[in-house]
């Protein structure tokens, strides 16, 4: 099967971390083509792929060359620039978030539809394999039911001065909708249907963020299970990292990203009232690279273009994912509890 032509729109941060890893899905795809408004970034690109590729600052230029495009610019342009992508024909994978709002997403999906092409969101955290064998586990009740999920995020993230990442308006919210939406789209993935929730956001210590810059969300799901994420782009240090910790009745899955590991703890031994130290055992599960994994993602892509499967992570369920967060950001406005009953994945009557 010929290979799929790509061009990648937008060449900053995680363009540059996707390209580095392009290779491992290159007997699938070919980047022939790289934009950004900048050229300097678009050739800084360019330059770490093998071969010709063309450089430009405008990305209709390359319509022309291109099977499919992957959308990697602030939030605000997604929406443009993915209709722009889809009525020329191509097909897009779109970084998240998928847009700044449920008009903009709907519009997405509408015209994906009529041009018959695939549009993804990038959500890489479900390509992850450790969050997959995750995944795998609770939906196995390997360990029993689940009834806490907890994820937390601890980075240090401060873009420049006048950077859009900075603005409500270009972010279309804080820290929470840009980077929470990925650990609010796997808490519906593995915990299902959500009832209510409250979402608490702050910007004490990260001041150049506009919205917050640290974000604690708490969500209770119709099975009972209450899931949990802590994200900050304010840690000047950190022990968790990136960490899952899913309590089953049987056992606690520990996803731990930085070390690259998937462990199991059990009790050893029966827990006694008084008694201080139960022993546990522990079992690495799974080890997998500290990585975003972002090739599985694309090859994924692919896999949807040249079957007309629908991916994994399909537009409507990222509108799905983001119809929450609007919902926890509209509570924690009106001090009120998020009532989340008929939204999560699955629920959009378009
Ligand atoms: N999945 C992840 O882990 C992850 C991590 C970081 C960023 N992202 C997402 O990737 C996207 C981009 O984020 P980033 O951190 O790379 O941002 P960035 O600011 O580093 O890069 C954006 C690039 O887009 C360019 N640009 C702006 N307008 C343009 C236009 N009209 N045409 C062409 N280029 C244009 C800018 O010059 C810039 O180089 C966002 O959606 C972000 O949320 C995902």
């Amino acid at each position: 099967m010929a290979k799929t032509r790509i061009g990648i729109i937008g060449c900053g941060g995680m363009a540059r971390s996707h390209a580095a890893r392009f290779e491992q899905v290159l007997d699938r795809i070919e980047v022939v083509a790289v934009v950004d408004i900048e050229r300097d970034k678009a050739q800084a690109v360019a330059d770490l792929i093998e071969g010709d590729v063309l450089v430009e600052t405008d990305y209709r230029q390359i319509f022309d060359h291109i099977d499919a495009a992957l959308v990697v610019l602030p939030h605000h342009l997604h929406h443009s620039a993915t209709l722009d992508c889809l009525r020329a024909g191509k097909h897009v994978l779109c970084e998240k978030p998928m847009a700044n709002s449920e008009r903009e997403c709907v519009d997405m999906i509408a015209e994906a539809e009529r041009q018959g092409r695939v549009l993804m969101v990038a959500y890489c955290m479900r390509f992850h394999p450790l969050v997959a064998k995750m995944k795998e586990l609770i939906d196995a009740k390997a360990y029993g039911e689940v009834f806490q999920l907890s994820i937390w995020t601890e980075q240090l993230t401060h873009p420049p001065e006048g950077h859009w990442a900075r603005a409500a308006a270009t972010v279309g919210g804080g820290q929470f909708f840009s980077h929470g939406c990925h650990y609010i789209d796997i808490l519906l993935w593995m915990l299902g249907r959500p009832v209510r929730g409250s979402h608490y956001g702050t910007n004490l210590c990260t001041p150049w963020m506009e919205k917050e810059g640290t974000s604690n969300a708490t969500i209770e799901f119709e099975s009972g299970a209450l899931g949990y994420h802590f994200g900050t782009w304010g840690a000047k240090g950190t022990r968790l990292g990136y960490a899952f910790h899913a309590h089953c009745e049987e056992g606690m899955l520990e996803l731990a990203l930085g070390p690259g590991q998937l462990i199991v703890h059990t009790r050893g031994e029966e827990h006694v009232a008084g008694k201080p130290v139960a022993r546990q055992r522990q079992e690495v599960l799974l080890e997998a690279k500290n990585a975003k994994h972002t090739e599985l993602e694309m090859a994924h892509f692919i896999d949807c273009i040249e079957t007309g499967a629908k991916p994994l992570t399909d537009p409507v369920g990222s509108l799905e994912g983001l119809q929450v967060i609007w919902k926890l950001y509209e509570a924690e406005d009106s001090n009120s509890i998020a009532d989340l009953r008929g939204l999560g994945l699955g629920t959009w009557q378009g």
